[in-house]
């Protein structure tokens, strides 16, 4: 019955049913964080499976509302996942210092986030080959940390405004505000091979292939400064065997600046002249590009397994995406967002105070952030 509705609906070319939804029992869950799902109505057959990482004070909801990758999920047939970190750094952070999260199979966020996309591969029937991780800011952070953990298990990243793996060990923290931040201000400097041996580490005795990656960053970034896009190009070139072949000004558009290494399709950076963080918008088709899942599904199939969920979403009257979910927090009138949390931009439901004496910043149309 279900099957024969959403056909309908496919077929009359109405707007998508699909929304993201909260998943619970996906796994042991080591840290505590949260999984959010976001599952287009008509999946490829095998589909991949991309993981998308929030900064500091931000949501698994919040990172989906600011971006745009769900329409091309319901364009392509893959699936989102949308994990939030809990807080015990004071902000929701996610572990990016950790020995347990630096290390393959060693426990905390980066284990958890990979359970999610286990539990997704096995529910879904997913792609193991082709899992893919995005991020900003701490979500980058990890973002560099699951490549270098889990170089089995994701085929290619793509950063905003991170750091290199384990650029944080052994500082105690990796929330900003900490007190130490020598790695997020840019003076944490390694060679090539020392920030090779950093990620190497993080698996030790693993010969397999490792995680291509696409690195964003803004030239005018004063919260993980800009240094740090070098840091990482530098770190990923060694682990991936390939050098700078060239660098070409406006590219992919007015004012950045593409560093290419070997053919590209491994390694490749884009600095944004003039960019602020979070600055640099998330460029969603290039991202899906480098990933390789921008292909017309070959056979694609009708999901039924949401069943419990497409009830309330089925009718044709269903509302568009861009209203808020019924799984938007709630803004409590008088709450306010702590330091250098979100608090305004595009599609963004939160808290839009910040706690003194942070103010809220606007950096684009799509985030504002307390600082
Ligand atoms: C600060 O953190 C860095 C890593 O980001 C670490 O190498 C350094 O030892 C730490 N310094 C102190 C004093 O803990």
């Amino acid at each position: 019955m279900i099957g024969v509705i959403q056909t309908v609906l496919l077929t009359a070319g109405l707007v998508s049913a699909a929304s993201l939804q909260s998943v619970s029992g996906w796994g042991s869950n080591p840290s505590g964080i949260q999984m959010s799902i976001y599952v287009p109505d008509r999946l490829a057959s095998k589909p991949p499976v991309i993981v998308a990482l929030h900064g500091c004070g931000g949501t698994g909801q919040q990172m989906y509302s600011s971006s745009r990758f769900q329409t091309y999920a319901d364009q392509y047939g893959f699936i989102m996942i949308y994990p939030s970190s809990n807080t015990k750094q004071g902000v929701a952070c996610w572990d990016n210092h950790t020995p347990q999260s630096l290390t393959h199979n060693g426990g905390s966020d980066t284990q958890g986030i990979v359970q999610q996309v286990q539990y997704t591969l096995n529910k879904y029937n997913g792609d193991p080959n082709r899992v893919y991780a995005i991020g900003f800011s701490s979500g980058a952070m990890m973002t560099n940390n699951l490549a270098a953990a889990y170089p089995d298990v994701f085929e290619a990243g793509a950063p905003f405004a991170g750091v290199p793996a384990a650029c944080f060990a052994g500082s105690g923290s990796s929330a900003p505000g900490a007190s130490n931040m020598t790695c997020a201000n840019g003076q944490v400097i390694k060679s090539a091979q020392d920030w090779g041996n950093y990620a190497r580490n993080a698996y030790p005795g693993y010969t397999g292939r490792r995680t291509r990656m696409q690195i964003w960053h803004g030239s005018a970034d004063s919260l993980v400064l800009p240094a740090l896009f070098q840091e990482e190009l530098k770190q990923w070139s060694n682990v991936l065997g390939v050098s700078l072949t060239s660098t070409n000004s406006n590219n992919p558009e007015s004012g950045y600046t593409q560093y290419l290494y070997g053919d590209g399709k491994k390694l490749v950076g884009y600095m944004a002249a003039g960019a602020g963080h979070g600055g640099v918008p998330y460029h969603e088709s290039m991202v899906l590009d480098f990933f390789g899942v921008l292909t017309t599904p070959a056979t694609s199939t009708i999901t039924t397994t949401r069943t419990t969920t497409a009830t309330t979403t089925m009718s044709p009257t269903t509302t568009p995406r861009t209203t808020p979910a019924t799984t938007t927090p709630p803004v409590s009138p008088g709450g306010s967002q702590s330091k250098w949390g979100q608090c305004g931009g595009v599609g963004w439901t939160g808290f839009t105070a910040c706690s003194a004496p942070a103010a809220c910043s606007t950096l684009n149309p799509y985030y504002a952030q307390c600082l």
